[in-house]
């Protein structure tokens, strides 16, 4: 499962790491759903995944939104075959032996055939009949998820990963307003491979440390210098000065990458019209990107009207962060004149 909106990088992210060649994306309104389909091997590497916020090991899913009724969905999906196949590889993985304490979390995208807890239920009676020594619990050792998705089409899985999958390790000082992990490395996988690469916004470091997991040499600024010193306690080998985004004390041509989650909101004020405050910055990251290379910034509006010529939008990724819509804007540093 991935933030919603970032399902398609995702996958491409598990074809990549994984080798796997079967992803079929879906939704159910919450997050974004990546079925996939791994050999042994790689199975043992999917805590790897940076994009992911939680990975499962599939008991079944219906393929067919027909007989819209729990125990149908339950009564496909639950079978004592798929069950012990899919225990095994949980076990494996979180290292757990024999009797659990077990809890069921159920997604639906509406309530209009059913409503979510007749689902829950259901699966709940239907584990008290297969695993006569489980017990529910709430937390629990084992997780079973049930989710809706795509349109009437169910899938459960037991759950592999915990809430450390989604916060990567390394970040000493968490702060208020720090970015997603896995939205900072979903930014850094589209700013492309290695070299230098500047987040003149960086806040705590959250987008610096995902760059240096993967290979990046980083540079990091902030007006504020509250957040540079968090942010170079976070992310030691990163080179990180107090500076505004508007007037930055480099060279033409310095970086291969500008990655940013620019300040909007109501918690991170600046101090001109949005429209202005977004035009200086992009002209100024426009001047000390290479040609050729890359400014992945995360903001609602970035109007093309306000942009240098110098640069091409590539692509939106359109996604939302705790309910609210906002986009990934990638942009190319073309060989235009930077006038
Ligand atoms: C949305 S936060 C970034 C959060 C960061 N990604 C993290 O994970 O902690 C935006 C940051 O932009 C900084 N900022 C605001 N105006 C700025 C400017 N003109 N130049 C540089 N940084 C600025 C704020 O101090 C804030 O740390």
């Amino acid at each position: 499962m991935s933030v919603p909106g970032l399902g398609r990088l995702l996958a491409a992210e598990i074809r990549e790491r994984l080798a796997s060649t079967t992803i079929n994306i879906g939704s159910d309104g919450r997050s974004d759903v990546a079925l996939f389909t791994v050999d042994h091997a790689a199975f043992s590497r999917i805590g790897d995944l940076r994009l992911a916020e939680d990975v499962f090991v599939e008991v079944g899913r219906t393929l067919r939104s027909e007989g819209d009724h729990p125990r149908w969905i339950v009564n496909r999906i639950w079978k004592r075959a798929r069950i012990e196949r899919a225990l095994a590889l949980w076990r494996q993985q979180s290292r757990r032996g024999r009797g659990a304490t077990y809890r069921v979390v159920t997604r639906v995208q509406s309530e209009r055939a059913f409503r979510r807890t007749d689902l829950r239920r259901e699966l709940e009676a239907a584990i008290a009949h297969s695993q006569r020594n489980w017990k529910q619990a709430d937390p629990a050792a084992l997780e079973v998820w049930i989710t809706e998705y795509a349109r009437g089409q169910f899938v459960a899985g037991l759950r592999l990963s915990s809430a450390a999958m989604r916060q990567h390790k390394g970040r000493a000082i968490e702060r208020r307003g720090a970015l997603r992990p896995t939205v900072a490395a979903a930014m850094v996988r589209l700013a492309g491979k290695g070299g230098q690469l500047l987040d003149p916004c960086c806040g705590s470091g959250t987008i610096l440390l995902e760059a240096t997991n993967v290979g990046w040499d980083v540079f990091g600024m902030d007006i504020d210098s509250r957040s540079v010193k968090i942010a170079r306690s976070n992310v030691p080998t990163a080179r990180v000065e107090v500076a505004d985004v508007r007037s930055l004390p480099f060279d033409a041509n310095s970086f291969d990458a500008c990655v940013s989650n620019l300040p909007f909101g109501r918690q991170f004020r600046v101090d001109e019209p949005i429209e202005h405050w977004l035009s200086k910055a992009t002209h100024e990251l426009s001047r000390v990107t290479r040609v050729g290379g890359r400014l992945v910034l995360l903001t609602p509006v970035l109007p093309t009207s306000i942009l240098p010529e110098a640069l091409t939008l590539r692509h939106e990724t359109h996604i939302r962060l705790l309910g609210i819509p906002t986009v990934i804007w990638g942009l190319e540093r073309d060989d235009q004149s930077l006038a």
